[in-house]
């Protein structure tokens, strides 16, 4: 299959998701999961442009947002080590790891003391798929697992989430903080070129 065809479906079948499934969260993280699974099977279709990590911090590229915002969906690059600050997203998100491997790390704020508490960590190798949301679980810290070479996953989320007022939070005390992250990415992948194919 032509590369770009296989975003363009993705996108088309979550598009499709998104108008059925309304506000249902619990289908939209299930159907949705398969579609990012089947994405992420192949490693054949991500422009280079879209995969290109830096020494300075974890790249996040746009791949396509939802001309409403009810989905965006984006290519985290991670050079060896990179991290993020614990944070959370606000809304329902999914990671699906195509190259390398991620450590993921929940957390939950304790109420009685306002500190954070870690609750759990694992490992996603390449083609799982990690699920948040504030209903489940929506505190995290995600790493690149391999010491020396390039993670890439590809995300979803329930927002165009590069503009979306969320918050980092300090590990020790607790204290969160306004954080909205951007893009790296100035421009998106041209995937309705179907002459080209
Ligand atoms: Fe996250």
């Amino acid at each position: 299959m032509e590369s770009n065809a296989r975003l363009r479906d993705f996108i088309q079948s979550f598009s499709h998701l998104i108008e059925h499934a309304g506000n249902d969260e619990v289908r939209i993280l299930a159907d949705g999961k398969n579609l990012l699974s089947a994405l992420i099977r192949h490693d054949d279709w991500l422009p280079e442009a879209f995969a290109q990590p830096s020494v300075d911090r974890y790249q996040q590229y746009l791949l396509y947002c939802d001309p409403r915002e009810r989905f965006s969906v984006v290519s985290f690059v991670w050079a060896p080590g990179q991290t993020t600050p614990v944070h959370d997203h606000t809304v329902w998100g999914m990671v699906g790891v195509m190259r390398g491997a991620e450590r993921c790390e929940e957390f939950e704020l304790d109420p009685a003391t306002a500190r954070l508490r870690a609750i759990g960590s694992h490992h996603l190798p390449t083609g799982g798929v990690d699920l948040v949301s504030p209903r489940i679980g929506d505190i995290h810290k995600v790493s690149n697992a391999l010491k020396d070479s390039v993670s890439i996953s590809i995300h979803v989320y329930g927002a165009n989430i590069g503009a979306l007022k969320r918050h980092v939070y300090d590990l020790h005390t607790g204290q969160k903080k306004p954080f909205i992250s951007g893009y790296t990415s100035k421009v998106i992948p041209n995937i309705w070129d179907h002459d080209a194919e």
